[in-house]
This record gives C-alpha cells, structure tokens and sequence, in this order.
C-alpha cells in the first residue's frame, strides 16, 4: 500500500502503491503511518519525498470505503503529524492530486509538481467538504477569494495555475519524484516553521463578510438547496477568523452534518453509476472488456440541422475527419457557416486551432463511400430515414457502419432496410450535440458487439457519457419523458399553472422546468409526433371525448397552445411569453392564464390548490414508474444506467441521484403507496399504475439499488 526506500543515501521515499488512483484507503493511510514514522526515526534519513505509483499522486480518500464505519488511523491527525515532523518532507504530484490526495500534499513542506498534473478539492461534488484540514490550510496559503473558489467548485486546476497561486513550489517537466529527491536534499538545512501551512495567518480581506455573502448568494442561485458548498463557505470562514485548531474542529462538526445526509450519498452514488455506466453488458455475454472498438478515422453526418452541425464539431475536434451532406445547395452553405463558427469559437475557448482542414461538405452522397462510420441526422420520418439507409447500403464500402440519430423510432427497421444489419445502431446525442455530454447508444436486435463497442468508444472519445440502451420507442430518455410531461399537463387541467410547476421542479433542482424546458426545445416538434400518431389534428374521430385519446386521459392544452403559434422561444410566445422571438426571458402570460381558465370552465374543471409536494410526486414518481418498466423490458440494463441518462441528458439534480436513486432515497413502500393513491384518483392514465418490478422490489424488503438487478428476470431482454 506505500512502498518504503532509501534514495541518495539519506531521502526517504515512500510511494503510494493503490491503483488505480492511490486512493488513500485505510491500508495506505495505515503503510503512510508507518514509514512517516520510520523515516522521522531513522537518523540515516534526512528528508522525506511522497510520491504516487503509476505516474498518480494520489485521488484522494476512498469513497468507497465511505458506506462503512471508519477502519485505520484517521487522516487528520495523520496529516498534522507529517507537517509537525522535523525533517522536511516533499510532494512529488504526478497525474493527480485531489482531494484527500491534495491535502496530503498540503501537509508537505514543499510541493513539485509535474506540468501536466491537476489538483483540486472536488469533495464538494461528493456532497461533503475537505475534511483533512484542506477548508483550514488552503485558504491560509493562497487567500480567502481563491480558496473559497476552489473548495466550493471542486474545480480541478494545472499545474501551472497552482504554481501562480503559490500552492506548488515549482513545476517540472521531468520526473517529479526525481526533481523531488534533489528539491529534499537541497531543503535538509533549512528551518520548516514558515513551511507548515496551518501555523500560517491567513490573509484576510478587509471586507470579509461582504465577500462570504456574497459567494453564498452565487452559491445558491448556482446550485439551488445543495448543502455541501454552503458548508465549505462555513469551514473557510472559521480559517479566517480562529486558529488552525478551532478551525479543523469546525471542519469536522461541518463534514459531520453533510457526511451522512442524502445528498452526499446521491452524489457518490453518481460518482460510481457513471463509471458504471461505461462497463456495458450484453445478455450474450460481450461486453465492455471483451469487445473490440473498431478505429474511427473519418466519419459523415448527413443533415446539417439543429443536430448534425453539433454532432460535426463533437467529431472534428477530436481530430475525426468529417463529411457533411445536405439536401440542397442554400442548406449546406448555411449548415457549413454555422459549423465553422462553432468550431472557430469552441477552439477559441480552449486555447487551440479550429480543425477545419478537417471538414468536407458535399451534396452527394457518393463522397462517402470510403468513410469508417456514418451517423444520419436527418428529419424525424422513418419513410425519409429509410431511403437514407438504402442509399448508403449501396453507397458505402461493406464495413461502414451506419448510426442513426433518431430520437425514438425502431434502429432495427432501418438495419432491416441495408445489407449489414449488424453494423446499424442508434446514436442518439442531445441538443445541443457538442454542448450535451449524454449519448445514448441504442444496441438493435441485430447490432453486433462490435458495432456496439466502436459506438460506445467513440462516444468516450468525444468525451460524452455514453450509455447503451434497447431499441423501443423512445429508448430511455425520452419515453420516460411522457409520463413525466403528461402529468404536468393533467396537473395544469385540475388547476396549476405553468410557472407554479416549474417553480417546484427547479427548487427540487431541475436545471429547468419542464414547460421553460418544452419552449426552449420548441412546442411544434411534440405538436408534430402528435399528430403523427393520430393524438390531435383532422385524423381524430370527431366523436372521440375530447380528453380522451386510445382509451386513457389526453390533455388537449398542449395542442391548442401551438394551434395559436406559441412554439415556445422561438416564436417569442409559449407556456410562457418573452421579449421577442429567440428571447430567453420567461415571463408568466396573461393569456395562458385566460386559456387555462377557459378551458376548465368549458370542462367543467373546478380548479384546486395543488401542492408542490403533489406536483413533485406526481410528476417524478410517474417518470421513475416507467425506469422500473424499462428495466423489466430489458430496454435498460440497470437502474445506474437510467440515473446516468437523466442526470445528463435531462437536468435531473445531482444531489438527487437520478430517478431511480431519488425513488429508493424517497423509500420504495412510500413511491408505491404514493402511486398507488394517485393511480386511485386517476384510473384512467396507465402510467400511475405501479409497475410490477416495483411492486416485487417492495415485497423484496426495497433491496438498495445496487441489488435490483438480481430481482429483475428479463425473458426477453432488448439489449
Ligand atoms: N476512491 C475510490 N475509488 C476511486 C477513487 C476514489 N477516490 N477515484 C477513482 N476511483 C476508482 C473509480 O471508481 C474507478 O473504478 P473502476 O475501475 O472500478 O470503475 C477507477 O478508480 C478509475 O477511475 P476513473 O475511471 O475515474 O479514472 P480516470 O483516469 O478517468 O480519472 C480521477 C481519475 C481523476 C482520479 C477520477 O477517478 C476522480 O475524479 N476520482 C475522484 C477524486 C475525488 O473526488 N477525490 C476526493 C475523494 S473525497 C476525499 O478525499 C475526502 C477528503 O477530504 C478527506
Ligand atoms: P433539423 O430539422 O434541424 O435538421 C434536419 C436536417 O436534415 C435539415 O437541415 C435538412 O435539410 C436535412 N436533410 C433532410 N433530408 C436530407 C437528405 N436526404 N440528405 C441530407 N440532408 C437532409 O432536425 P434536427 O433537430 O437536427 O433532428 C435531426 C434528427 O435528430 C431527427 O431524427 C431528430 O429526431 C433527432 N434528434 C433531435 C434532437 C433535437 O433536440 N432537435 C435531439 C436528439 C435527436
């Protein structure tokens, strides 16, 4: 767990040895103990230097040792003891130091960092604070403001920023641990008092508490009702008004509160399920680790809308060469302008050059018959998607894979129109393609393990968090959003308004709620699919009740809204109104108002007070109730994966966990009752019926989510 040895005859180095990321688990806390205390007695040993195996300082605390009781010596007094040693003793940072791991390297008296190594204190990600005195010694050795940055951010910085804040003593660009070495030779006569951070005074702004207020309210607008930054403010002000020893109790009381709170097992969860998330797994038994991505070198994207053009930069600038096809000339000099520009300012903003040389744009889909893989991004129309599909069948060398960006409909009636229905497989970005990180790869019947592997790498490659999921109208994402949208509506029938709703999403900690969320993605799409399938337009039977379509409860509202042309921002007029159109300020529209009030006074609605607690549980338990029949249907493998899909796609709060997490914190007998009360009010809207899995779950004793899967007997499993 730490390797001990003797180097230049007097420098004792003790290495990390927990891969993958030296996490600092009781064992190594334990070994750290034991050499730090060989090398203080050992007179043959001058300096000390701490290093990471594998090129990895260290990532910090195990989070998974977190679920259980605290086993091996304690990291607080640990750290002090090191800082309190007479011989000095040195970081070498390679890879990272994070967390627990950076505040290793702040109890060393002097710190070298390699140019490519990142720290920072990200525990405020994982719901809790730095509770091995990093709120105490950081803000005492590069000031309140940065300090404070940090700790409530999580943000992870260079090498070369750390130098400029005075947290590392120099930056190297050969090996840290031997550039270290000689920095401990060089140290051994120097006196250390002024090298113990925590002795430090810290530097304190004159305005002291103007600045705290001022960071909470930005803290609380960001991040609305999430405990652990306002806690890391807190710690950080007991830095600067009491000493080191007041002030690391004052850590610890803080991380007590949050250590045990929902919020910071959500978040950990998180941590885990989107790792999870990447180590797919077939009932046939390919998976992750067993299955071979192809190399993607060149790519094409054919319809440069409002996806293909995100989808052209995700690709370009991971150095993938591109070509973009449009229907007509006017598009695709449009489509080619836009894409320039997204790609000149995403490379402004990360310091590098815009990869245009490698972009090709064409109308003929003839240029792409030597391409690796194509994703298709044209309209939502299955008969237009197939003749695409035909096309490239015989366009296309036999070994291009053919991906579709579909939002829902079947990936395997398009395989079944070409000539290699093993290498057809949905990739499914969100909007904004180059901005969103989720990526739902949707593994038909017949996509080989292959395929699904080279969909899923080069999802990774473009730094997307890619999930795979089986091929059902609407995949995950967004066939859980039904349910989700109709309650809103039924709930806006009975006598909510829009603002009243979204209001309770957000402060639940929705990015966005769902009517601001519809008018920014625009009314007409859904208004389109509906008429589609036969829901509203001239193909309804006139003798269908009104608010009744296909034998259950159907809310007209949604329709009549866009029969006005309210689509949302775009047209400057939705659920909400704004300045003008493309306007991104809601403001609450009297008309909705008088719309609403009409349309419950012609139904005879007597309209009631609903409560926010009413509009959350019917809203997100209905949304969860559909997660437990994807995973019954085998359209998702594991709860993990569809938490991972909604905290990334769909603004689902973090601190929340995800659906599936947030339904097992609420506890399975509540959700269930819950469902089953609002399902008794509304017989007629299927989706408040509790699913099966959740009703076995429940007899099952609501094993943790973790366990679910070992209940779930999929016959017939889509992935
Ligand atoms: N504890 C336990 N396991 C950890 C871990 C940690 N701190 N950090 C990473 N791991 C595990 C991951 O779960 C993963 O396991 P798996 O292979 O079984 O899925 C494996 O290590 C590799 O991790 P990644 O896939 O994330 O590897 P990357 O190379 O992409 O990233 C990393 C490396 C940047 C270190 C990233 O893992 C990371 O951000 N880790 C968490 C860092 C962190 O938050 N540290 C703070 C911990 S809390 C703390 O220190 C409290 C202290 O104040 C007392
Ligand atoms: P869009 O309408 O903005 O763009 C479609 C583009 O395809 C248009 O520019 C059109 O000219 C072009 N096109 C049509 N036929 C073509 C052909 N035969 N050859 C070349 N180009 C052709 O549509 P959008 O929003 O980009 O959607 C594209 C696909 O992505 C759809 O399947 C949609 O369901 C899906 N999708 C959309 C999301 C969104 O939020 N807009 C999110 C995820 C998926």
């Amino acid at each position: 767990m730490a390797r001990y040895e003797l180097v230049k005859r007097s420098v004792a180095l003790i290495t990390l040895t927990n891969p993958p990321v030296n996490a600092l688990s009781s064992a190594v806390r334990h070994a750290i103990a034991k050499s730090m205390e060989h090398a203080l007695n050992d007179p043959k040993v001058s300096a000390v230097v701490i290093c990471g195996e594998n090129g990895r300082f260290c990532g910090g605390a195990d989070i998974r040792e977190f679920a259980g009781p605290l086993r091996g010596p304690p990291l607080v007094p640990l750290l002090d003891a090191i800082e309190a040693g007479e011989k000095p003793v040195v970081a070498a940072i390679e890879g990272v130091a994070l967390g627990g791991g950076f505040e290793l390297a702040l109890v060393c008296h002097y710190r070298i960092a390699h140019f490519k190594a990142r720290l920072g204190l990200p525990e405020v990600t994982l719901g809790i604070l730095p509770a091995a005195g990093g709120t105490q010694r950081l803000p005492r050795l590069i000031g309140i403001p940065a300090a404070l940055e940090l700790i409530t951010t999580g943000r992870h910085i260079s090498a070369q920023e750390a130098l400029k804040l005075g947290i590392v003593d120099q930056v190297t660009e050969q090996n840290a641990c031997e550039v270290a070495v000689e920095f401990a030779l060089r140290a051994v006569a120097k006196p250390l008092s002024s090298r113990r951070v925590s002795m430090l005074t810290t530097p304190c702004p004159p305005d002291l508490d103007a600045l705290l207020e001022a960071v909470t309210m930005q803290v609380k607008k960001k991040a609305r009702g999430v405990m652990a930054p306002l806690a890391c403010i807190q710690a950080v002000r007991a830095a600067a008004t009491m000493p080191y020893s007041k002030g690391i109790k004052r850590e610890s009381e803080l991380m007590a509160t949050l250590f045990n709170s929902g919020q910071a097992r959500a978040l950990q969860y998180c941590f885990f399920a989107q790792r999870t998330a990447g180590k797919w797994t077939l009932p046939s038994g390919a998976q992750w680790n067993n299955s071979k991505p192809r190399e993607i070198r060149s790519a094409a994207i054919i319809g440069l809308g409002t996806m293909g053009r995100g989808i052209v930069v995700s690709l370009a600038r991971v150095g993938i060469s591109v070509i973009a096809v449009e229907s007509e000339k006017k598009l695709l000099e449009t489509g080619k302008q836009m894409v320039i520009g997204m790609l000149e300012r995403d490379a402004k903003r990360r310091g590098v050059s815009a990869s245009l040389n490698l972009l090709k744009f064409t109308l003929s889909l003839q240029d792409l018959k030597d391409v690796d893989l194509v994703i298709e991004a044209v309209f939502e129309d299955m008969a237009l998607k197939k003749r695409v599909f035909q096309e490239l069948s015989k366009v296309c060398r036999p070994a291009t894979l053919l991906c579709t960006n579909t939002s829902g409909l079947d990936v395997d009636a398009l395989a079944g129109v070409t000539d290699r229905p093993h290498l057809v497989v949905g990739m499914h970005f969100f909007s904004p393609a180059h901005v969103m990180k989720l990526l739902e790869v949707v593994c038909g019947p017949r996509s080989s393990s292959e395929t699904i592997a080279t969909a899923m790498s080069l999802g990774k490659r473009m730094g997307k968090v890619s999930v795979a999921v089986g091929n059902c109208p609407g995949f995950v994402g967004n066939r859980m959003l039904k349910p989700y949208l109709d309650q809103a509506t039924f709930l806006l029938e009975e006598g909510a308004t829009p603002e009243q709703i979204d209001k309770a999403l957000e402060d639940f900690g929705f990015a966005m709620g769902v009517f601001r969320m519809s008018d920014l993605a625009g009314l007409d799409v859904g208004w389109r699919v509906r008429k589609e399938s036969g829901l509203t337009g001239p193909d309804v039977d006139p003798k269908n009740p009104p608010r009744r379509r296909q034998g259950r409860r159907y809310c007209p509202i949604p329709d009549m809204v866009c029969e006005q042309g309210r689509f949302g921002q775009k047209t400057g007029r939705g659920w909400y109104m704004y300045d003008k159109p493309g306007g991104t300020n809601a403001k609450p529209d009297p008309l909705i108002q008088n719309l609403l009030e009409m349309y419950r006074s012609r139904y005879g609605i007597q309209p009631r007070n609903i409560s926010d607690q009413e509009i959350i549980e019917r809203c997100l338990f209905a949304l969860a109730n559909e997660g437990f029949r994807i995973l019954e249907d085998g359209i998702a493998a594991r709860p993990e994966d569809i938490d991972v899909i909604y905290l990334f796609g769909y603004g689902f709060p973090r601190h929340g966990g995800g659906p599936m997490f947030y339904s097992s914190m609420v506890g399975l007998e509540r959700v269930l009752e819950r469902l089953e009360h609002y399902h008794q009010a509304h017989p007629d809207v299927p989706h408040l019926e509790p699913s099966p899995l959740l009703k076995k779950l429940v007899a099952c004793g609501s094993p943790p989510v973790q366990k679910w899967r070992e209940h779930i007997k999929t016959m017939h499993s889509h992935l």
